[in-house]
This record gives C-alpha cells, sequence and structure tokens, in this order.
C-alpha cells in the first residue's frame, strides 16, 4: 500500500500518475531522497547531515582528528553526548496525522470522478499507519543509527573503544530513562560487540550482547528538573513569542496558501499545525522507512526552508541561547563531563590505574542544545525572530545540521607532549572552542580557563531556583 518511490525532479502529478509497474526492481531498491531532507530540523536523518554515509553507512574519515602535527600525541579519552536515533512521531503528532490524513481522505473522496490529482494518488497509495502506541519509540532505522555510529567510532578510537574495554566494562554508559535513549545505549553496545567479533549480519546474535548502562535523569534530562526553566520558559508563553509570531506571519502563510493550492482545499481548512504535519509525515516516511512519501511534493524547497526556520526559532528561544536558564540548566552535565576529562588527563604515577577510556551519554537534542549553547556554539551575531528571516539565511543556528538523529558532540582528550589537549568534534565534523579558534585541538589547561567562569560557578540549585526577582532567565551570560 505504501508509495515505494517517486522520481524527486517531476511535478508531482506527473510523477504520481506514472505507473509503478514500469520502476524496476533496481530502481526500487534505491530509495531516492525528497529534494527537502536537508531541512527536517531535529526530525532529520543523520545521512542527510553527513552523505557519504548514504552510500556506506561505515564509511570513516580518520583525518577528522586533528592534534598538532608537531607534537606526539594519542587519545586518552572520548566522551560521547549522543542523541537517540530514529523515532517514531510522538503521540502528539500522531494525533495531527491523523487530522490531516482524514481531512485529505474526505476531500479526496469528494474530488471530481476522472480527476488525476495527488489526492487521489494519496488515497489510493498511503494508508495512516502510525498508532499511537508507536509513541516516540526507537524505530529499527534508529538502532542501525547508533550501532552504525558506534562501529564508526570504534575505528576512529581503537584504543578507546577497544575490545579489553568493552569486556571488562571499563567504558561507561549513561542513559535517559527515555525508552528510545535504553534502546539507543543497548545498540550502541551491540554496534561495539559487531565490530569487535561478529561482523556481518548478527540481528540474531543482539541476545550474546550483555547491556552495562546506568538510567541518570539528573544529566540526561537535567531541564524537567530546573525549575526556573520549567517556570521561566517551558511554561511559559511570552518566552517563545517568537515562534507564535512567526507561525501567523507572512512566511508561513505562504506556505500554507501554497499547500492548499496544491491540495485544492480552502485555505481555512488547513491550520498551520496541519501544515506541519505534512512536512514531518515527509520527515517520518523518509527517516522510518526510507520512502519518498507523496507528502513530500506539497512543498518546495522555499517552503522547507520556512518550516525549519519556524523549528530553529522554537528550538533557538525554547532550548538555546534564547534564554540563559536554557544552556545553564545543563551545568550538572558540564561540570560532569569536565569532572571526567580532569581525571583522565591527570598525571598518573606508573602504578596507578589508567583513567576511564570511555563515557557514552545517551540523551536527546533537548540535552544536546543547552550544552552546546553553554559552550557558547552556534551563537549568531542576531538572534532569529518571527522579523528577520530574510536576514538569518546564514545563520549557523540550524538545528538540522546540529541535532539530526543520532546526533553527537565528541570530547576528544590527547596526552601530548606539551600535556593534555581537548578537540571536540560534533556530528564527526571539527568544531573549534569560541575564543580558542585558532586551533583545533588546543591544550586543556586553556580550555579550561576559557569556561572558568562556568567551571566555578554554573550552580544548577542557584541558577534553576532563582526567583523572578533574581537574574532572570532573560539575561544573557
Ligand atoms: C575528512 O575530514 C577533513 C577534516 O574535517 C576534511 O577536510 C576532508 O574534506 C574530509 N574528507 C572527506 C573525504 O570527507
Ligand atoms: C516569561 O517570559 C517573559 C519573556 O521572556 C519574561 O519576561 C517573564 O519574566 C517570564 N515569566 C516567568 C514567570 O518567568
Amino acid at each position: 500500500m505504501f508509495p515505494v518511490s517517486l522520481p524527486t525532479n517531476s511535478f508531482l502529478v506527473a510523477a504520481l500518475s506514472l505507473t509503478l509497474t514500469r520502476l524496476s526492481c533496481s530502481f526500487l531498491s534505491v530509495p531516492e531522497i525528497p529534494h527537502i531532507a536537508t531541512y527536517f530540523g531535529t526530525k532529520t536523518r543523520y545521512e542527510d547531515v553527513n552523505p557519504h554515509l548514504l552510500r556506506d553507512g561505515l564509511s570513516v574519515n580518520t583525518s577528522v582528528l586533528k592534534p598538532p602535527p608537531t607534537e606526539r600525541c594519542s587519545p586518552v579519552h572520548l566522551t560521547a553526548v549522543v542523541r537517540h536515533g530514529s523515532r517514531y512521531p510522538t503521540v502528539k503528532n500522531i494525533r495531527r496525522i491523523q487530522k490531516l490524513s482524514e481531512l485529505v481522505r474526505r476531500e479526496a473522496s469528494r474530488g471530481s470522478e476522472g480527476s488525476e490529482g495527488w489526492l487521489r494518488e494519496v488515497r489510493s497509495r498511503w494508508d495512516m499507519w502510525y498508532t499511537e502506541d508507536m509513541d516516540g519509540q526507537l524505530v529499527s532505522k534508529g538502532r542501525d543509527d547508533l550501532r552504525q555510529l558506534a562501529r564508526r567510532l570504534a575505528v576512529l578510537f581503537p584504543s578507546l573503544l577497544s575490545d579489553q574495554n568493552r569486556r571488562s566494562g571499563r567504558i561507561r554508559f549513561l542513559t535517559s530513562s527515555k525508552h528510545r535513549c535504553v534502546s539507543s545505549v543497548e545498540a550502541f553496545q551491540e554496534g561495539l560487540q559487531q565490530h569487535w567479533g561478529h561482523h556481518g549480519e548478527t540481528v540474531d546474535g543482539t541476545e550474546e550482547v550483555e547491556y552495562r548502562h546506568e538510567v541518570d535523569d539528573e544529566l540526561m534530562r537535567f531541564f524537567e528538573r530546573c525549575r526556573g526553566y520549567v517556570e521561566g520558559v517551558e511554561k511559559n508563553r511570552s518566552a517563545l513569542m517568537e515562534v507564535d509570531a512567526f507561525k501567523r506571519g507572512e512566511e508561513m502563510e505562504g506556505v500554507r496558501r501554497r499547500m492548499a493550492e496544491r491540495l485544492d482545499l480552502p485555505q481555512h481548512r488547513l491550520t498551520p499545525d496541519l501544515v506541519e504535519a505534512a512536512f514531518f509525515l515527509c520527515s517520518y516516511e523518509l527517516s522510518i522507512k526510507s520512502l519518498h512519501s507523496p507528502w513530500c511534493f506539497l512543498f518546495d524547497e522555499s517552503d522547507a526552508k520556512v518550516l525549519e526556520y519556524k523549528s530553529d526559532l522554537k528550538q533557538y528561544w525554547k532550548r538555546s541561547h534564547g534564554h540563559a536558564i536554557n544552556g545553564l540548566s545543563s551545568c550538572p552535565l558540564f561540570h560532569h563531563v569536565f569532572r571526567t576529562l580532569d581525571k583522565a588527563g591527570r598525571p598518573r604515577r606508573s602504578t596507578e590505574a589508567s583513567p576511564e577510556p570511555a563515557s557514552i551519554l545517551v540523551g536527546h537534542a533537548e540535552t544536546l542544545l543547552p550544552l552546546l549553547s553553554l559552550l557558547g556554539l552556534y551563537k549568531d551575531p542576531d538572534p532569529p525572530t518571527a522579523n528577520n528571516y530574510q536576514s538569518q539565511q546564514g545563520r549557523t543556528f540550524r538545528t538540522s545540521r546540529i541535532v539530526p538523529y543520532a546526533a553527537n558532540l565528541l570530547f576528544v582528550l590527547y596526552d601530548c607532549q606539551r600535556g593534555p589537549r581537548l578537540q571536540l568534534l560534533l556530528n564527526e565534523s571539527p568544531v573549534r572552542f569560541p575564543g580558542l579558534e585558532k586551533e583545533d585541538a588546543p591544550l586543556y589547561r586553556d580550555v579550561r580557563a576559557t569556561y572558568r567562569h562556568l567551571l566555578d560557578g554554573c550552580n544548577f540549585h542557584r541558577e534553576c531556583e532563582r526567583g523572578p526577582g533574581g537574574r532572570g532567565p532573560n539575561t544573557e551570560l
């Protein structure tokens, strides 16, 4: 019943009236990618950020590790903060998809006889297959995301994610309690096992994996425990007023008008939520089933950019630089990471046990964005607002690039001749520390000096319990 694979570049009507029987099997086995796949915000696939993985999900570029070539260095510790892999929609979005699908079906059944429109095609080729019990769970593609990430990281860091370290339980695994994160940390461990032991198809070999991980919501879901954040931002409509204003603004109205025209529906029937539901539907069909869904044909690239901006606005004000408390709520995780790095970088006598080689922390986009913000990353000169869509086209704050499924922030500590050095990678590409842009892997003591104000402060209780009279959530760091 599902559309299998559709050409990307034709008009939708022409594309959909192509009889699928004309498509050869070999063509069907190579799913094409919607032209809007890089604009799905937090619903973007990892492969659409790193397209070389579409050809080979295990390919690794070892030159991303960049300690200074003039010094002898070896990696001594890896901390990876990882987002869960591809997942089903949550109940809220499943209900929206349901409403959209009912609307379209109702209208389709009234469509004039013999019309060859898009509605008829969706009606005959697409079924509402999402059910509420799927609620945000990891999909099998999401397990693959984490298995493959683990295997690539094992190639990048063979001495840290070694079989010996894995077997002896020296690699630390922490996860959020959410089902999709626990499944992800298990899949990561399966990936390491596949890398070191059972190569090839070991879908059934999963039983052999002895999972070792701890659940820690204080570290991985700090945002729901920070009262100042929950009350000042999450439950505070005026903290997100830019998002609401953009939703009603001319750019979003334009997307809605064009979608209504394509659907041949009166515009008032299509709420902004339903417009977004169709966009998400295109993303879910791709990330879950690798399908180029007919829903994707409702949007052109400029529509997708507007919808991406809408979701970036939301993440910016709700999880990132928009309010200082968003970043400060991640202080427990920030301190945890630096305590781990401190220990790993400390000089040791040869008799002492070697430090923890790696720490894998699995959470959410809502875990990563505040931490990245606290570190000062992806902060553009002007904040994105409802009114500056045009001037924000070159922004670095693009959630499609920063927090796709399986997004990962790597802290790599090297032992070098001049002392320990630290390198950051986001989604397996090097990222430089703000204020230390001259080097990929500055001396660890320089990184500590840069973040001195946070290392000495950033007290979760003080920041999170601050009353409205104190420093409010609007104060910039
Ligand atoms: C590998 O990574 C380096 C450093 O980020 C980059 O310059 C280079 O283009 C990458 N090579 C490939 C083939 O992607
Ligand atoms: C809600 O957000 C607005 C705008 O950011 C802010 O001025 C106000 O203090 C916040 N309210 C609470 C209760 O924190």
